[in-house]
């Protein structure tokens, strides 16, 4: 029996088969343990379940002698220092797939209010704006037939895609190890929608910067699933208040949560959400699962199932 911290309690009934198994402590409150909790508690556990809002960094390993497991609730693993758990012998799991459906949904789903601009849209009906019918009333853009470009075509950005096609989209993705594609250069510009779905790495930080922002069409709307710190804020907030681009939609921003005071919300034509990509029943329950059959395993000293380093 080992001794692990949960960063939060979870949806479903994977912790009750962690706590069949090993003496488990769920921290309990709605906010994330602060730094030195996390360090404090972890430091006793040989497995960790934390969340992407628990900063695993180089120095809390060193504070955690007895770690031998980390399980990541969620596909990204940005929040943990995968190379200083690999020097440490730790493996570090994650729970890809399980997502890939409900995140795309809203991916598309972004494309869909910002095209069409869904939030304005309700916001004039309790306004008492919606007068008659119109003719050139809330008029959106097109999303049949449009083009749609892709930066990050794995799991989640292979799965947009397959809705795209539902729509008729012309389909423009930038290139991966194994398939040919289109430079982001020349994607940002033939563009009618840039949809993000990269992992954020020391490569991807402001990825889509001022310049890159140039570079989209100014009838472009820009999507954001992945994680905030790809797009600049500043670049993007200025972008949408000059009018260069037609509009953004994120479901992550940096930081996280973004303060209602935050500049960046005074910008025109933005969407955001509180970073819901993977909120569904299903995909939060099997999250669960795949982390605790990943913490399971590596206490049993198995591989785990999901591991994402050597
Ligand atoms: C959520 O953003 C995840 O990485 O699973």
């Amino acid at each position: 029996m080992a001794r692990c911290f949960v960063t939060r309690r979870l949806p479903g009934t994977a912790l009750a088969r962690l706590a069949a198994e090993h003496e488990v402590e769920i921290w309990p409150e709605r906010l994330p343990p602060p730094p030195t909790v996390l360090r404090e508690r972890t430091a006793g556990a040989e497995g960790l379940l934390c969340l992407l809002t628990d900063h695993v960094d180089a120095e809390l390993l060193g504070a955690c002698p007895n770690l031998r497991a980390i399980a990541n609730y969620g596909v990204g693993t940005d929040n943990i220092d995968v190379a200083a758990a690999t020097a440490r012998g730790i493996p570090v799991g994650n729970s890809p797939d399980v997502l890939t459906e409900a995140t795309a949904d809203l991916a598309f789903a972004l494309i869909l209010a910002a095209a069409r601009r869904l939030p304005e849209a309700q916001a004039a009906v309790h306004a008492g704006e919606w007068l008659t019918w119109e003719p050139d009333f809330l008029l959106g853009r097109d999303v049949s037939g449009a083009t749609l470009g892709i930066i990050g075509y794995g799991r989640i950005g292979r799965a947009v895609a397959r809705r795209a096609k539902g729509f008729a989209m012309k389909i423009l993705h930038t290139p991966t190890r194994e398939t040919d594609g289109t430079p982001l250069d020349d994607l940002l510009v033939e563009a009618d929608f840039v949809s993000i779905h990269c992992p954020l790495t020391a490569e991807t930080r402001h990825l889509i910067d001022r310049a890159a922002l140039r570079r989209m069409k100014p009838t472009a709307i820009l999507i954001n699933t992945a994680r905030g710190p790809i797009v600049d804020q500043d670049a993007l907030r200025l972008a949408l208040t000059e009018g260069r681009i037609a509009g953004a939609a994120l479901d992550v921003t940096d930081p996280e949560p973004l303060p209602p005071e935050h500049p960046l919300l005074k910008a025109p034509n933005l969407i955001v959400l509180p970073h819901i990509g993977s909120a569904t029943h299903q995909a939060r329950e099997r999250m669960a699962d795949l982390a605790v059959e990943n913490l399971l395993a590596a206490l049993a000293g198995l591989p785990m199932p999901h591991q994402v380093n050597d």
